[in-house]
Formats: C-alpha cells, structure tokens, sequence
C-alpha cells in the first residue's frame, strides 16, 4: 500500500468565483482520484456554529465544535452533488447559501479553529491520488505537494459566476450585492493572520478570465501529466 506522503496531491487554490470549485471536480474525475472541497467544511462549520447560537467571535467554542463536528462526504452515485453531511444531517443545500459562505469566511480566521480541521482535511490523501481545493491547499495543509495551481479571475467575472450559479439554483441574488459579497470576502480571505488567501510560492498562477473551463483543466492537467 502507498505511503500517505506518496499520494500525489494536486492543490487548487483561489478565491471565491476562480472556477476553482469547478475545474477541481473536473480534473479529480479525469485523474480518477478523490477530492477534497477544503470550503464545504468550513460551511459546514459555519453552519453549524449558526445553528447552535455560537457567537462567531467565541473563537475557543467554534473550535471546540470543529474538533467535535462528524462530517461525511457522499456520492449520490447519480452524477449529481456530493452529499454533505453534518452530524448526521443532510446539510447539501443549506451550506451554499451565501450566509453560510460568510459565517464560513468569518469563523475560518480563528487560527484554532483552522488547526481543529487539519486532520479532517489531511485524510482526505488516499490511493491513488489527491485533488485538494481551497484557499491554503498549497501553502498550509500540503506544502509539499508535488502539483499546486492558483487560479485567479477579475472580481466582475467571478460575481458573474457565482450570480448564474446561484440564480440556477432558484436563489434570490443581485449582481451588485454578489459583486460586494466577493470583495469583502476576499478582503478578509486576504488579510487574516493565519493562512491567508495568497498563491504557494511554487504554484503555477492561472487568470481564468475570459477562458472557458475546458481550457483550465486541460492546462491544469497538462501540469500532473508532464511530470
Ligand atoms: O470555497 P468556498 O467559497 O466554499 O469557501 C468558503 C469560505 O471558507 C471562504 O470564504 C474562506 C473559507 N475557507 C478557508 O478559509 N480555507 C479553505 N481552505 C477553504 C475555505
């Protein structure tokens, strides 16, 4: 059996809207190999902490609920969204709500709530390989990871995406309150103390603007099969 420290891991990370999301299953489905979506578990934090009335800024009670959370990934083996499920609860739809997205960006700058979730995360490594999406996959939680990608997109194109995306999903959302959403969000991804939103510094940077999702995971892809 392979080593956990010899499963390749491929990081993609970026800001809310890079496509990051997207182009991570896309490229875990053609490599055949797991994937990790880092940002369901912080929601799924986030969520919980809201359910359960924590204060957000009680940092040592959102990190104890994060030591303690039961998350389960599953596929519905329909093709369809991976099930997240939180202490048992189907939580699927309720974490992609945008409130769910900023209690996740607000609770994941507690450095003790990000350390309560290292070992979620790094079980994720198993045979025969590692799609890893987040925002610190290759800076933090795998830096020594032997492929690491950060994708990127103008703040008007990623409010784009994400107003089709929730807007396909019968969500009420204005262009311009998802376009101040991202620059807050990402203001705050960018300036916290402990891993903030910032490409590794062997990570191959991609401007997804303007290119279509084929294009970033075949360039993507290109990375791991010319290794
Ligand atoms: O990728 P996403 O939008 O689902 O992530 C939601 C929030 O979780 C994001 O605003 C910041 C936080 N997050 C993080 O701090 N570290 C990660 N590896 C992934 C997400």
């Amino acid at each position: 059996m392979m080593m956990p420290d010899a499963v390749p891991v491929l990081t993609i990370d970026g800001p809310s809207g890079s496509g990051k999301g997207t182009v991570a299953r896309a490229a875990a489905e053609r490599l055949g190999w797991h994937i990790l979506d880092s940002g369901a578990i912080y929601r799924a934090v986030g969520h919980a902490a809201g359910a359960a009335g924590i204060d957000f800024g009680d940092a040592a009670a959102v990190a104890r609920l994060a030591r303690g959370i039961r998350l389960e990934f599953r596929d519905p083996g329909d093709g369809g969204d991976t099930r997240v499920i939180v202490d048992g609860v189907d939580a699927t739809d309720a974490i992609r709500t945008e409130t769910a997205g900023a209690a996740a960006s607000a609770i994941a700058a507690w450095p003790e709530v990000r350390k309560a979730l290292v070992d979620k995360q790094l079980a994720f490594r198993q045979p025969p390989g590692l799609v890893a999406d987040g925002r610190d996959m290759g800076t933090v939680i795998f830096p020594h990871a032997p492929f690491k990608v950060f994708l990127t997109a103008s703040p008007g194109e990623r409010a784009e995406r994400r107003y089709k995306q929730l807007k396909a999903k019968g969500l009420d959302v204005t262009l311009v309150s998802l376009l101040h959403e991202i620059e807050v969000r990402d203001a705050r991804d960018a300036s916290r103390t402990v891993a903030p939103l910032r490409p590794a510094s062997d990570a191959v940077v991609i401007d997804t603007t303007g290119r279509t999702i084929a294009a970033v995971v075949d360039a993507v892809l290109a990375l791991v099969h010319q290794a």
